[in-house]
């Protein structure tokens, strides 16, 4: 398929990742939020964020700079496009600023667009989830950046959302208190527990909070009392100031400018998070994300069907955070040396990353998932230069208690093994290349097992970190 001539007027199209997040979308939406249509037109005149959170790392390399999007579209240093967040994105204005002082230097007026109903980030939030991956029961290794709870005020219909940072004070202080009786409990709970195991209350989870940098030389302590009450008059001046700050950038209701930039024949490209192994309904639950983000849960959250869907999988698998992965590299050897080819770090936390081979079982679940049984499966490979040295296995099933399976079956993941594989000839150095027939025989090779494994059709393969380190069918 060709990518640019498959993509027609006013379509729909969105980058989504199926493995356990951080396959590199981000330089891929960078990359098709620069393309130009025949007559030179930008391919895309809108990108749309409608869900994550600062819970996501996408990573661009701009001009020799290494730029990291968490909120806004990854896309945002292409000149004019229109950068929308969407009301499904759990929105941390502090994130969100500091994210926006970064794109300024490349991009110095970006048109970013908030949608006023996206829920706030709250630093109860950020407090709670810290805590409980630290002293409350069954960790899961969260990102710690307050999004599952933000996730759970939401479904209490007692949220708070972007355009609250612009109501009169007494509105706020309402609000304030309403989730101070909410969250207030359980933060004191966890925090004498942590107390408990650490050295002394004041020292230990006060300190703790004081290690959160909440930009403008204020910490997550800032907005706690020393008993771990929260500190209501505090949070209402650092979030309404922040609200005024902002006010340019948060707007009402986006869903109607969406639909007349399509009305009018234009494209928006819809930049997926996460990865569909993280999907709440149909990940590996709990080890998941407090949200949806098959290709159906990103079309509910956008509120708009996605025409083309571009799925992007790393060219081995990489996992953060704690969960199964069945085809994960157990020779610590030959883990650190692909984990340290890969800069494999969160973009986020900077933990290192869980390394394995390519699952077949798991894309083919992810596939189906985002397309059916029979919908067209177009994918893209990044990292594919990372293997250069490397001799890849993909893996074609599993092994569950002494049997063999290639169904991903939720209850069955967690005691999943690697099964049957395919071993490869070291892949060649294939840095910087952009055409398929470039490709030498060993990196072909892999590209066609991928293929026909998964019954994919490969239309993009990363070469390299820089926008233009990319070959494209
Ligand atoms: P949370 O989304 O911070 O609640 O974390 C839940 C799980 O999702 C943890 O295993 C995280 O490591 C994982 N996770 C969340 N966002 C990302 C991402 O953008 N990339 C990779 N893993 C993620």
């Amino acid at each position: 398929m060709d990518l640019i001539e498959g993509i027609s007027d006013n379509q729909v199209v969105a980058v989504l990742d199926i493995g356990w997040g951080d396959s590199g979308k981000g330089k891929i939406s960078d990359y098709l939020a620069s393309l130009e249509d025949g007559s030179g037109k930008r391919l895309f005149s809108a990108v749309y964020r409608p869900n994550g959170g600062p819970n996501t790392g996408h990573t661009v390399y701009h001009k020799g700079e290494k730029v990291v999007f968490h909120l806004i579209p990854s896309a945002a240093l292409v000149p004019g496009l229109e950068c929308i967040i969407g009301r499904m994105v759990s929105f941390d204005p502090v994130v969100f600023s500091s994210e926006l002082e970064n794109v300024k230097r490349f991009n110095p007026d970006p048109n970013i667009e908030i949608d006023g109903s996206a829920h706030v980030i709250m630093p109860w939030h950020i407090a709670v989830d810290r805590l409980r991956e630290i002293v409350g029961s069954g960790s899961i290794g969260t990102t710690g950046k307050g999004v599952g709870p933000c996730m759970e005020t939401r479904c209490s219909r007692k949220g708070f959302v972007t355009v609250d940072m612009l109501a009169d004070s007494k509105t706020l202080e309402n609000m304030v208190e309403e989730a101070v009786l909410r969250f207030e409990p359980e933060i004191i709970d966890l925090m004498r527990r942590l107390t408990v195991i650490s050295e002394g209350y004041n020292d230990g989870a006060l300190n703790y909070l004081a290690t959160v940098n909440m930009g403008n030389d204020k910490t997550l302590k800032d907005f706690f009392r020393g008993d771990g009450r929260i500190d209501i008059n505090a949070v209402l001046e650092f979030y309404t100031a922040h609200g005024t700050s902002l006010s340019k950038y948060i707007l009402g209701d986006l869903l109607p400018t969406i639909r007349s930039t399509l009305e009018e024949g234009e494209r928006i490209l819809v930049e997926g998070t996460q990865g569909a192994l993280l999907d709440i309904s149909y990940g590996t639950y709990p080890y998941v994300t407090a949200g949806l983000v098959t290709r159906p849960g990103l079309e509910h959250d956008a509120g708009i069907p996605i025409d083309l869907g571009i799925n992007v999988t790393k060219a081995y698998a990489t996992r953060v955070g704690r969960g199964p992965f069945p085809t994960e590299i157990l020779d610590s050897d030959l883990a650190n040396r692909l984990r340290e080819a890969g800069g494999e770090y969160g973009a986020t936390t900077g933990r290192p990353r869980r390394v394995g081979w390519l699952d077949v079982v798991a894309l083919d679940h992810a596939l189906f998932l985002n397309h059916g049984a029979w919908g067209k499966r177009i994918v893209a490979v990044t990292k594919l230069d990372v293997l250069g040295g490397f001799k890849p296995r993909i893996y074609n099933d599993y092994k569950v208690d002494g049997s063999e399976t290639d169904i991903f079956c939720y209850d069955e993941i967690s005691r999943a093994t690697g099964g049957s594989y395919i071993e490869f000839d070291e892949i060649e150095d294939v840095r910087g290349l952009s055409r398929f027939s470039e490709l030498p025989r060993n990196a072909s090779a892999y590209i066609d097992a991928i293929e026909s494994n998964a019954r994919a059709d490969v239309i993009l393969i990363g070469t390299g970190q820089g926008r233009h380190s990319v070959i494209i069918s």
